[in-house]
This record gives C-alpha cells, sequence and structure tokens, in this order.
C-alpha cells in the first residue's frame, strides 16, 4: 500500500508506544512515513480522553486538518486512541474525520485504509478485546532519540478508579507474555538503546500466566528482574506503580540491581483518606506513607515522584491541606499536577456532584503547583556538591555546547559537551541548579567504595612496608657498626 503517514501523538507514555505500534502495522503493509503534513495522503492523530482539556487540544488540531483535506482532495484523516474509543462513531460527524480505531484495533488500519482510498466513506472499530497486546509486533521507533525507549508490558487498566476514564477507553488488564517483552529488550539493547522504560497503568498488578502451562506464572519484580538480567548494561525504568499494589519485592529487585534506576512514580492524587476512599484508590493516607516509609528504608537514594488532582468532588479547605502536608511529608521529587476535570460516564460523574466551584480548583491547584516548586528546588539542591552517572539525551536547546541527560534518579541535567554524545553514559558533579534543571560538569568517574577500601589498605600495607624497610635498614647498620668495633 503506497501511503505516506504523518502521525501525531497526544497524552501518555502508552499513546507513544502505541504510535509505534500502529506504525510497525502500516510499515509492514508498504506504508511510508512523513514528518510534513503537507505531503501526507493519511494524516493519524492518536488522541487523550484524560481531561477535557486533552479533548480540546485533538478537536483543535482536526480544524486544522480540515483545512488541509480542503487544500488538497483525498487526504484520509484518521483518529486513533481513547477518544476514539470513547465516541466512537459519533466523531465522524466532524467532518474532518474519515475514520475512527479504538486502542485495540490497530491491525486493522491497513484494511480500513485500503476501503477508504479505493470506495470513500467513514468507519469506526473500536472493539476493546481482552487478549491483544500487540506482543509480536516490533514497534517502529521513527519518533524516538535513540538512546530511550519504551516497551508496553501490559494493556488496559482494572482498577476503576472513580474520576478516571481509562479503564473505558483501554479496556481490561491484561499482561503481554514476558519472553516477548525480554525478547524487545534485548533487540533494543542491539540496536544500540540505552534504557528502556517498562510501562502499564499500573505496572504492579503484571500478571502473566502461561497459556500452554497454567503453574508458570509471572509477576512485576520478577519480570523486572528477567530484563534487568538480559540487558545489564541498559538502563531499566518503569511506570506507573500503583500505591494499593506496590510490593516491597519490587523495592527489593531495584536495590539488587545498579542497572534498574532508583525511581518510583507513585500517583497519590489526595492526602485525603475520605477523598482517596471517593476516588477508590484503595489506600489511606497512612498506607500511601508507609509505602513511602518502605522505599525510603529500603533505597535511601531512591527519587519519589507522583500526580496529585487538585479540587475533586466535594474536597473541602481541610482535605486540600491534607493534601499540601502530605507533600511536604513525603518531599517529592517532582509531580504532574492537575484540576479535576469530571470525565463522562466515571463513577465520579455518575455518582457525585462535581461541586468544587472552578475558582477555588484553580486557587488550590495554584498552591499545589507552589509548594512543589519549593519540594522540587530543595530536591534538586541537596544534589549539589555531588557526581551522578547521566546519560547523554542529545544537545541542549539554549546552547549548541551544551548537552543535557538525566540521572539514574531521572534529574534533568545540564553541562558542557566536552564531546559527549547522545548515549554516552558520563559522571557529571552537580555545582548548581534550578527548581527543573541541574547543573553540573563532567568529571572522571568517582571511585567506588570497594575502590576506596581497597586503596586505604593498599596506603596501610605500604606503611608497615616501609616500617619494616626503616627496621630492616636500622638492624643492618648496627650489625656493620658492631662487625667494625
Ligand atoms: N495509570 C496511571 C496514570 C493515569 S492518568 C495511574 O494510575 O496513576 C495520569 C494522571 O491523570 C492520574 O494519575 C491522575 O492524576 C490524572 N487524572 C486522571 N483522571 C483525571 C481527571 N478526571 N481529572 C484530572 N486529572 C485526572
Ligand atoms: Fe486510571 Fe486509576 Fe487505572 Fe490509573 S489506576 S489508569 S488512575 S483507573
Ligand atoms: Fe490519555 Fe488514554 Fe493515556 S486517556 S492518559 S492516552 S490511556
Amino acid at each position: 500500500m503506497d501511503l505516506k503517514i504523518y502521525i501525531e501523538t497526544y497524552g501518555c507514555q502508552m499513546n507513544v508506544a502505541d504510535s509505534q505500534v500502529a506504525s510497525a502495522i502500516l510499515k509492514a503493509a508498504g506504508c511510508s512515513f512523513t514528518e510534513d503534513i503537507s505531503k501526507a495522503d493519511v494524516i493519524l492523530i492518536n488522541t487523550c480522553s484524560v481531561r477535557d482539556n486533552a479533548e480540546k487540544r485533538v478537536l483543535g488540531r482536526l480544524d486544522v486538518f480540515r483545512l488541509e483535506k480542503k487544500k488538497r482532495q483525498g487526504v484520509i484523516v484518521g483518529v486513533l486512541g481513547c477518544m476514539a474509543q470513547r465516541l466512537k462513531e459519533k466523531l465522524l460527524e466532524n467532518p474532518a474525520v474519515d475514520f475512527t480505531l479504538g486502542p485495540d484495533s490497530y491491525r486493522s488500519l491497513p484494511a480500513v485504509l485500503s476501503f477508504i482510498r479505493d470506495r470513500g466513506g467513514k468507519m469506526t472499530e473500536t472493539n476493546l478485546s481482552t487478549r491483544e497486546t500487540y506482543a509480536d509486533i516490533e514497534p517502529v521507533r521513527t519518533d524516538s532519540n535513540g538512546v530511550s525507549a519504551f516497551i508496553s508490558i501490559m494493556r488496559g487498566c482494572n482498577n476503576m478508579c472513580s474520576y478516571c476514564i481509562v479503564p473505558f477507553t483501554r479496556g481490561r488488564e491484561r499482561s503481554r507474555d514476558p519472553k516477548s517483552i525480554v525478547a524487545e529488550a534485548k533487540q533494543l539493547d542491539r540496536e544500540g538503546y540505552k534504557e528502556i522504560t517498562l510501562l502499564g497503568q499500573n505496572v504492579d498488578s503484571y500478571n502473566w500466566t502461561d497459556p500452554e502451562n497454567t503453574t508458570r506464572k509471572m509477576n512485576f519484580s520478577q519480570l523486572l528482574e528477567e530484563v534487568a538480567l538480559a540487558c545489564p548494561k541498559m538502563r531499566i525504568r518503569f511506570q506507573t506503580s500503583h500505591p494499593k499494589d506496590i510490593r516491597k519485592g519490587v523495592l527489593y529487585t531495584m536495590a539488587m540491581y545498579p542497572n534498574i534506576c532508583p525511581h518510583i512514580h507513585l500517583p497519590v492524587q489526595s492526602g485525603s483518606t475520605r477523598l482517596l476512599q471517593k476516588m477508590n484508590r484503595k489506600y489511606t493516607r497512612e498506607d500511601y506513607l508507609q509505602k513511602i516509609s518502605d522505599i525510603r528504608n529500603i533505597m535511601p537514594d531512591c527519587a519519589i515522584t507522583t500526580d496529585i488532582i487538585a479540587g475533586f468532588c466535594s474536597e473541602t479547605d481541610e482535605d486540600h491541606q491534607q493534601t499540601l502536608s502530605l507533600m511536604k511529608e513525603v518531599g517529592y521529587d517532582s509531580a504532574f499536577m492537575f484540576q479535576y476535570s469530571q470525565r463522562p460516564d466515571t463513577l465520579a460523574a455518575r455518582r457525585y456532584p462535581d461541586d468544587v466551584p472552578e475558582e477555588i480548583k484553580t486557587q488550590r491547584l495554584n498552591e499545589i503547583i507552589a509548594l512543589q516548586n519549593t519540594l522540587s528546588l530543595k530536591s534538586n539542591q541537596k544534589c549539589i556538591g555531588q557526581t551522578y552517572q547521566v546519560l547523554v539525551e542529545g544537545p541542549s536547546k539554549r546552547s549548541e555546547n551544551q548537552m543535557t541527560g538525566r540521572t539514574p534518579q531521572n534529574r534533568f541535567c545540564v553541562f558542557d559537551s566536552k564531546g559527549s554524545k547522545p548515549g554516552d553514559f558520563v559522571w557529571i558533579k552537580v555545582l548548581t541548579c534550578t527548581q527543573a534543571t541541574l547543573m553540573g560538569e563532567i568529571v572522571e568517574q568517582p571511585k567506588s567504595l570497594i575502590e576506596k577500601a581497597e586503596e586505604t589498605i593498599e596506603e596501610g600495607l605500604n606503611d608497615i612496608r616501609e616500617k619494616i624497610r626503616k627496621t630492616i635498614v636500622r638492624t643492618k647498620k648496627t650489625k656493620d657498626k658492631t662487625k667494625k668495633q
């Protein structure tokens, strides 16, 4: 199929990974890709429904695509992802849209495209599957930096947090065959990638059973270990963890393997137990703080980041204060912070009035952001004077002579490049920082504790050797004197 595809991606990293799967399916069907929309035969937009403003952004882009269609007859526009799943044929009423395909329907892309190209008309396919994991498809990473890549390890979500649309747009949770995950990781290693992020809406509930031998099972900490062992030279990250499901086993595995990065994204959403219950998160403030204390005990250098929602249904100032106090208590390294946005058909939309006035939501969100800014600054300031291994990602936007990269804790770093290139591991001594960035310089690899201990022993031995030598010389001199006499 000789079609030029242009693809735009919105939403979470799952969507980034999915666009790569869709690209692989299209490539196998003979399509090619362009980054220039005016050269495309097909415009695809992979969409997000998580908040109303995410959907608004996509609707704005569809207006632009409609103009493109007016300019050039025959251009096909397809909507993929969560908005396609949520709105189905309703989106076809938009004159820009020729077809909608939900997240479990990407295998139909070539058939849908050739049908519309040959016969015209509009189509929608949005059946959610209980099995599809696209395990056999090797993603085409045209949009990647060649250094880090995502691997999707599961799809869907069974949690039904009351505010969240994801379970409706992504369907039931299903885990991908670990053999295909490890094979994909090894392939990335061979291609020169240096970092992989294992992706799932709730990685801690990864649970795979071999269909040919149902006694063979694998949980997330076992999977993490398999990947870490299979690719010892690569950095391994994962997200998202769920506070109700993260187990100590995962923490021990992280602590045991130096190539698993010490960073956990652990969305809290709210600091108020009453609201957490209403959100159907299935943990209390105290449960959450216990998990934080487990992480700190097992991995003192682990970064902890979070997601927070301001102004959920019935949130009082007291609830909001509890969110602020929890943030201080944990001392998050960074956070994604959102204003509650009611999503159609969710439990919250059906049961609870969206009763926090817009200006109070905004005011609370601003307070949360202001607090996080000070916490992020504090967290970065603690790094000044320390040396970290940084994976170089690419040149800095501000200066050609500077490179950017990330520490194992996922802190963003800028430094003079001194000949380093994307994909290199360098050692950076942190000199200054802002709340968002560490600024440092490349230094020699610091000595490991074992090397330092060996040096101390060696110095001690040298001292003893010197003392023995001096004693021997002295004894010899005394002997010579005695002989002379
Ligand atoms: N599976 C992940 C991510 C889900 S979406 C998780 O469970 O954490 C990412 C974040 O968007 C959520 O953590 C939540 O903070 C936010 N979010 C989800 N639904 C929302 C809504 N209706 N309004 C505002 N924020 C929302
Ligand atoms: Fe949404 Fe909750 Fe599932 Fe995350 S765990 S995707 S917030 S339902
Ligand atoms: Fe958005 Fe769908 Fe991801 S709603 S956050 S793109 S799972």
